[in-house]
């Protein structure tokens, strides 16, 4: 007879330990140690997909050089953006951990991609929604497909033996928090369920070259609720962000063992399903008549690709007597640094004004570039001169008001070029080693912020 056994899990970081603790020894959160039951029979019986791959039990060493490398083989999907973000496709035997906000659209996503994949056998493992609902799903993307199977099914034991019997090509499960493992008796959710449902489909994609995506809910914070534990045990993870009041979206690489991880997708959710974006800068920069205020256009990096984005700065006067700064999409202690070397290089006197920023399109940006753009918003707002319409700006500002150089420079450079932008402002450290000559773009160096004032206005 087995004997019940419990333990306490950390459900942030999933760190085990016998006895409760109030802060967790290994990420320092406070009151996260939960009790879970936890079964562990003397012996484990075989995992149902060991006869399918026909493995033997044997356990040798083996010498590097008798593995043969030979290029991974991947599944190449109809959307060029996962393929690009999974660094070129899906790796058989990879096993992929996809998070994202409860209705980010994360299902919507993956269920298209697979429909779309005719020649490949798909078992879409769905503890969420019912066969009906991901039927009307799928009608609303308007594709149909032969190789695409569903399972509305918990038990893992119990997915395997179906997984059997069907041999799928990729398996997606949506999503791992709704997993049940007859080995663990905590409920479906929790830490160590989590962790032993995802580890029993790690052996299965190992042992049976069975590409695996994992669907997973992360919490307001950015953790993958609870199962951060999951992030070391897959290949992949992929982060899909995006403010749900606008319909654009960002899939982005996390951690990657077959590619770079500065990848990122960008897509827009429609009422037909998720669309790619190509051209993500068009869509970013409002398209206006008239000059206004308080509006810079930065030329920033989203990984590895150029991206064009608009900044819209309101500074007036304020009424109360603490200042406000509110800004979406941009860090706000970046901001209060901006304000601070233009009060004191610059003269200006912020201390008395409300900031507002505004990153157009509910994007977050991260990249240091766009300081530039950001003070330029804020000293046209200010001064209430509109900037010159096909300015755009890439710099980053250092706490002496300099300008200071950014890197891909001449990407950024082309990116502005071909949406039809005549003046780019960057770092006077920048422009050395440049080509200028064939260029339909006039690149403004500048190494101050007085210098900037100086132009602009
Ligand atoms: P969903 O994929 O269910 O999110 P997640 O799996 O990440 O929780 O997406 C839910 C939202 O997407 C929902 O509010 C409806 C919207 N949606 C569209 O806008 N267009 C569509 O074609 C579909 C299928 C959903
Ligand atoms: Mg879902």
């Amino acid at each position: 007879m087995s004997k019940t056994k419990t333990a306490f899990f950390c459900s942030n970081c999933g760190q085990e330990s016998a006895k409760w603790v109030g802060k967790c020894p290994s990420c320092e959160e406070w009151n996260t140690f939960i009790e879970e039951v936890i079964v562990r029979g003397t012996e484990k019986p075989l995992s149902e997909w060991k006869e399918y791959s026909g493995l033997s039990g044997g356990i040798k060493t083996i010498s590097l050089q008798e593995v043969t490398s030979g290029e991974e083989k991947r599944i190449i999907t109809e959307d060029a953006e996962l393929n690009r973000v999974l660094g070129g496709g899906i790796v058989l035997g990879s096993i992929v951990l996809i998070a994202g906000e409860p209705g980010i659209g994360k299902s919507t996503l993956f269920l298209q991609a697979s429909l779309q994949l005719k020649e490949t056998v798909v078992l879409y493992i769905s503890g969420e929604e019912s066969e009906q609902q991901i039927k009307m799903r799928a009608d609303r993307l308007g594709i149909e497909s032969e190789k695409f199977f569903l399972l509305t099914e918990t038990n893992t034991q119990t997915l395997f033996k179906e997984i059997k019997r069907l041999k799928p090509q990729l398996v997606i499960v949506d999503s791992v928090q709704t997993l049940q493992s007859p080995y663990v008796e905590s409920a479906p959710g929790s830490v160590s369920q989590i962790r032993e449902s995802a580890s029993e489909f790690q052996r299965f994609a190992k042992e049976t070259n069975t590409p695996v995506f994992l669907i997973g809910h992360i919490t307001k914070d950015g953790n993958i609720a609870g199962p951060k534990i999951l992030e070391h045990m897959v290949d992949t993870v992929l982060q899909f962000e995006g403010d749900r009041n606008y319909a654009y979206r960002i899939l982005r690489t996390l951690k990657n063992r077959f590619g770079s991880t500065s990848e990122l997708g960008i897509y827009e959710m429609t009422g037909e399903g998720m669309r790619q974006v190509n051209n993500p800068s068009e869509i970013l920069i409002t398209q206006k008549e008239e000059q206004l205020s308080g509006v810079a256009i930065a030329a920033t990096m989203e990984g590895i690709r150029p991206l064009l984005i608009e900044v819209q700065a309101l500074v007036t006067q304020s009424v109360y007597g603490t200042p406000q700064r509110t800004n979406s999409g941009f860090d706000l202690r970046r901001l209060q640094l901006l304000l601070a070397v233009l009060e004191k290089r610059g003269g200006f006197h912020f201390g008395v004004k409300d900031v507002f920023i505004n990153i157009a399109g509910g994007i977050k940006v991260e990249d240091p570039s766009i300081d530039l753009s950001v003070l330029s918003a804020l000293l046209s707002s200010y001064e209430d001169i509109a900037i010159p319409m096909l300015t755009c700006f890439a710099g980053e500002v250092g706490l002496s008001g300099e300008i200071r150089a950014v890197n891909r420079i001449e990407q950024r450079i082309a990116e502005a070029e071909k949406l039809g932008f005549e003046k780019i402002i960057v770092s006077k450290y920048n422009v050395r080693g440049i080509g200028k000559s064939k260029m339909n773009i006039e690149v403004v160096p500048l190494g101050k912020v007085e210098e900037l004032y100086k132009y602009l206005f």
